[in-house]
């Protein structure tokens, strides 16, 4: 095997079944991936991008096929394995942020750590240091409500690599904010991905941010139409 794969899908197909209808999401899926790229994927709205995101991460199990992540065959892992690879290996960004309202920026940095049995100190340590590596450090207290769609998804991104994992999936997380402040966000993902050399898979219907990742990646019906 390929010692810089960090992701191999192999035949994967997504169906999704509603009221006895069933619907082809994803549809024969042949896409490697290595250890610090940086992918963007684009397709109009329904082509697959979340499906295809959420089963790169193990939310969503693939209905016929086989991903593996850094060479193991994630079919054959059981679902407390699946839950820590989750946990540990994968960090998810969402166009809405998914911050958790009660909670301020550092603690909801330090929530993914806290599942991972590390001291508090570590934690609050770690989410201090994810808060300032994004530049926003200095609103460790604010809860979301009190933070700007930008700041929001900074401290969003701290908590997705507080973690170090091994990738990274972007889904639109710039659809929220202007044009200014996309850019910055991109621009994070960018120097994440150079200095932690984490793996990034970013769908945007934006194609100027699309045109800036090293590799591109176009879905459409469920299928990938060039890459
Ligand atoms: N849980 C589900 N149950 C049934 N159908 C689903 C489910 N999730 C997604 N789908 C269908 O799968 C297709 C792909 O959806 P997906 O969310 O991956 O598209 P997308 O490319 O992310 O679109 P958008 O750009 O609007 O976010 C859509 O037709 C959608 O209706
Ligand atoms: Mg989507």
């Amino acid at each position: 095997m390929n010692e810089n794969q960090v992701l191999k899908f192999v035949d994967i197909n997504k169906n999704f079944k509603t009221e006895g209808v069933v619907f082809t999401a994803l549809h024969k899926i042949n896409l490697e991936i290595n250890k610090g790229e940086f992918i963007g994927i684009s397709g109009k709205s329904g082509s697959g991008k979340t499906t295809l995101l959420n089963v790169a991460g193990l939310i969503d199990t693939p209905t016929s096929g086989d991903l593996f992540l850094k060479g193991r065959n994630t079919r054959l892992l059981d679902d407390e394995t699946l839950s820590k690879v989750r946990a540990t290996e994968i960090g998810f960004i969402f166009q809405t942020f998914n911050l958790l309202p009660l909670l301020s920026a550092l603690e909801n940095v330090e929530y993914p750590l806290m599942l991972l049995n590390i001291s508090p100190e570590e934690c609050k340590h770690r989410a201090m240091e994810a808060l300032k590596s994004v530049g926003v450090d200095q609103f460790s207290h604010h809860r979301p409500s009190q933070l700007s769609g930008g700041q929001r998804q900074r401290v969003a991104i701290a908590r997705a690599v507080v973690k170090n994992p091994t990738i990274l999936l972007a889904d639109e997380p710039t659809a929220n904010l202007d044009t200014k402040t996309s850019k910055e966000i991109f621009d994070i993902l960018l120097h994440l991905q150079e200095n932690m050399k984490v793996t990034v898979m970013l769908c945007s219907h934006d194609p100027d941010l699309i045109a800036l990742t090293k590799r591109q990646i176009k879905i459409s019906d469920g299928q990938i139409i060039s890459q």
